[in-house]
């Protein structure tokens, strides 16, 4: 069911898209297509205007899938669940391009990014950051009671497979994390060069934050030797917030074995055993996400995966002129991210003052994170996005700055 507000008489209503026809107050489609927008926009109170994301999650979900987490609940312990699990599974194996376990859980990437340090750094983790989620990793692990090193290059800058590998011949480590795509600064680690190194270390459970890339890059967990691969849903995927999701190898679950105080609600082993024996979930999982997402992957593989990740990079290359031509990609050059753009503020505008301006005309961006804030801003291209949208965007920017 897709809702329009319509504004009839001076008054603002919500009704479904089956009466829309019979209408002819001004009205607004309540997602992505705006229509007889012009003639309402006036009347509209800025909070009943649905406001296009081009943040780099939560994203546009498309109308369909909200409305596929209306469905009817289903018993989590019931057949029809783990058949449900079990197709999901099945369709981001593919997604992943991994025959290891996909691993689900009700909380948003952060749970088992938390979950794989804590429960697979037996002596030592290297953590490799170059920026925001990098530090969070290493947070994570500290105050999880855990012996981790940080290893940090300047923002804007890549981890080094040379690095990496100075690192874990030291033999310190059991551990390494890699943020693939790092939402913060837009940067996209070289992960082919990086994993080619990790190869080496056999004993070194990978860990790899592929939060704001999987579904929107090309990922090849098992050509890389990716042990845990971790997404949120609500990034390339499409979807609503509250879903983590990882593919598990075995060596994880071995590892993972042999660590105490793995807590209970992350416990890798006990996800790991009920997804690999059962397709199923220790506690009761979001049933309304695991409808929407198995309906979502059938869209994204019906797509094509070589598609999608084109149609990403067409979106992330024009992005990318764009802010050459007016201000200056953030990032070095040699690695930038495919599913976001991070601008460097050459001009000094305020952020704030633009997003304000853009938010009128229904559309939204990120202000730099963090340290970054208003020195830079983060224009997202991921999930469903299309072309024509980015070049909306980037051409509201343009005109309101009157660049
Ligand atoms: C690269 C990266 N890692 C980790 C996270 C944390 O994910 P979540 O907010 O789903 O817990 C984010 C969130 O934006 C992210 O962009």
């Amino acid at each position: 069911m897709i809702l329009y507000v319509v504004y009839y008489e001076g008054k603002y209503g919500c009704i479904q898209d089956s009466l829309v026809g019979n209408l002819r107050a001004p009205f607004i489609r309540v997602n992505n297509a705006h229509m007889r927008k012009e003639s309402i926009l006036s009347h509209l109170e800025g909070d009943l205007m649905h406001v296009k994301l081009f943040i780099p999650g939560p994203v546009e979900t498309m109308p369909q899938v909200l409305a596929k987490m209306a469905s009817p609940m289903i018993g989590h312990r019931s057949k029809a669940c783990a058949e449900l699990q079990k197709r999901i599974s099945e369709k981001l194996q593919q997604v992943f391009h991994t025959k290891n376990v996909i691993v689900l859980s009700t909380s948003s990437g952060s749970g088992l990014m938390e979950s794989a340090i804590r429960c697979c750094t037996a002596k030592k983790a290297a953590v490799f950051s170059v920026g925001s989620f990098g530090e969070r990793w290493h947070k994570m692990a500290v105050a999880n009671g855990k012996e981790a090193d940080i290893f940090r290059v300047p923002l804007g800058q890549a981890t080094q497979a040379a690095d990496v590998d100075a690192a874990l011949s030291t033999g310190d480590y059991d551990l390494v994390t890699i943020t693939h795509n790092e939402t913060s600064t837009g940067v996209m680690n070289p992960i082919a060069e990086i994993a080619a190194v990790i190869k080496k270390y056999p004993d070194i459970v990978f860990c790899a934050d592929t939060v704001s890339s999987m579904g929107g890059v090309y990922i090849p967990v098992d050509e890389l030797g990716i042990d845990i691969c971790i997404t949120s849903s609500q990034k390339c995927l499409g979807l609503p917030p509250g879903l983590s999701i990882a593919s598990v190898s075995e060596k994880v679950y071995q590892r993972a074995r042999t660590v105490k105080n793995r807590g209970l609600y992350f416990d890798l082993v006990s996800l790991y055993e009920k997804a690999r024996d059962k397709y199923q979930y220790p506690s009761t999982p979001s049933i309304s996400h695991y409808f929407a997402l198995d309906y979502q992957l059938e869209q994204i593989l019906a797509e094509g995966l070589a598609n999608r990740y084109a149609r990403h990079l067409e979106m992330a290359e024009f992005t990318r002129e764009w802010a050459r031509r007016y201000f200056a990609v953030f990032p070095d050059e040699r690695y930038l991210s495919q599913t976001l753009t991070t601008v460097t503020n050459t001009r000094g505008a305020s952020i704030a003052e633009l997003n304000t301006e853009l938010g009128k005309r229904g559309l939204a961006i990120s202000n730099g994170y963090g340290e970054l804030k208003e020195k830079t801003f983060r224009i997202a291209h991921m999930a469903d996005c299309r072309l024509d949208e980015v070049k909306e965007v980037t051409a509201a920017i343009t005109d309101i700055l009157g660049l």
